[in-house]
């Protein structure tokens, strides 16, 4: 598989941090992170909807790019509750992440609403960060790979070849994501980011090759060494680990000789 010319570490904040803790969470690590060469690390955060007009002017998208958890596929309506791509586009935020395991399994997401979400951050210039990952049941099952390839042709559906460069991958397995997570293992995680990839290919040929399929799940200081140097793993895409600076910026410090070096 092509190796891509970057690193992707990134954290989604979910609903830990206030404005304040953002605003103090980004200084410190654009600060820490400051002599690391942004040619080879796509370092991104994605806080809480309130946090973002201040999270995106505290730190510059060269630095740091700033992502939303969420986004309505319509630009306006009746929708109650909802925040629209014209509503974040005012806020220079640049990445929307979609159909992140809690908004599938807690809010009940399906794939056709995650794919009507990509095809509405394409149109309005977003990076879509497609979250795909099996349940534990599902891979008790053995049926992961289906499931995985379900939520990816289905997620992707009317995205142009042209197009495919623009996206972002998460791969997630549900039951290695939280306080209740059991990590993956480097193995297991690979053999799933393969999956993804062959079917990126599949969707659309060789442009599947540039899109970046990151592994998330319960990413720690034990495992981030091991994951980083598997062939199919892209970047991070850490929760717990990566919420306080200091933690995140030697995660960061762990994996960048490791993934220049495979
Ligand atoms: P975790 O979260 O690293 O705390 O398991 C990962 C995620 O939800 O993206």
């Amino acid at each position: 598989m092509k190796k891509m010319n970057k690193l992707y570490m990134g954290t989604n904040t979910k609903m830990y941090k206030t404005i304040a803790d953002t605003v103090d969470y980004l200084n410190e690590l654009s600060t820490l992170t400051e002599d690391l060469d942004r040619k080879h690390l796509e370092l991104f955060v994605i806080p809480s909807f309130t946090a973002l007009e201040s999270a995106s002017k505290t730190v510059s998208p060269e630095s740091i790019k700033i992502g939303a958890q969420n986004m309505c596929w319509e630009e306006q309506g009746q929708f109650t509750g909802e925040i629209s791509p014209l509503m974040i586009k005012e806020i220079g935020v640049s990445i929307i992440e979609i159909g992140h395991s809690e908004r599938r399994h807690v809010f009940g997401e399906t794939d056709t609403e995650e794919n009507k979400k990509v095809l509405a951050a394409l149109k309005h210039e977003f990076t879509p960060l497609l979250c795909v990952g099996e349940t534990l049941e599902q891979r008790q099952l053995n049926v992961s790979d289906e499931y995985l390839r379900i939520q990816l042709k289905v997620g992707l559906d009317g995205v142009t070849r042209e197009d495919a460069h623009k996206l972002w991958i998460a791969y997630e397995p549900v039951w290695a994501i939280g306080v209740n997570g059991i990590p993956a293992t480097a193995e297991y995680a690979d053999n799933k980011q393969k999956v993804i990839k062959n079917t990126l290919i599949e969707l659309f040929g060789d442009a599947g090759l540039d899109i970046p399929v990151l592994y998330g799940g319960s990413v720690n200081p034990d495992n981030v060494e091991g994951l980083i140097q598997m062939p199919n793993i892209d970047g991070l895409f850490i929760g717990r680990s990566a919420w306080d600076a200091k933690g995140f910026n030697k995660l960061i410090r762990q994996a960048m000789p490791l993934f220049m070096g495979k």
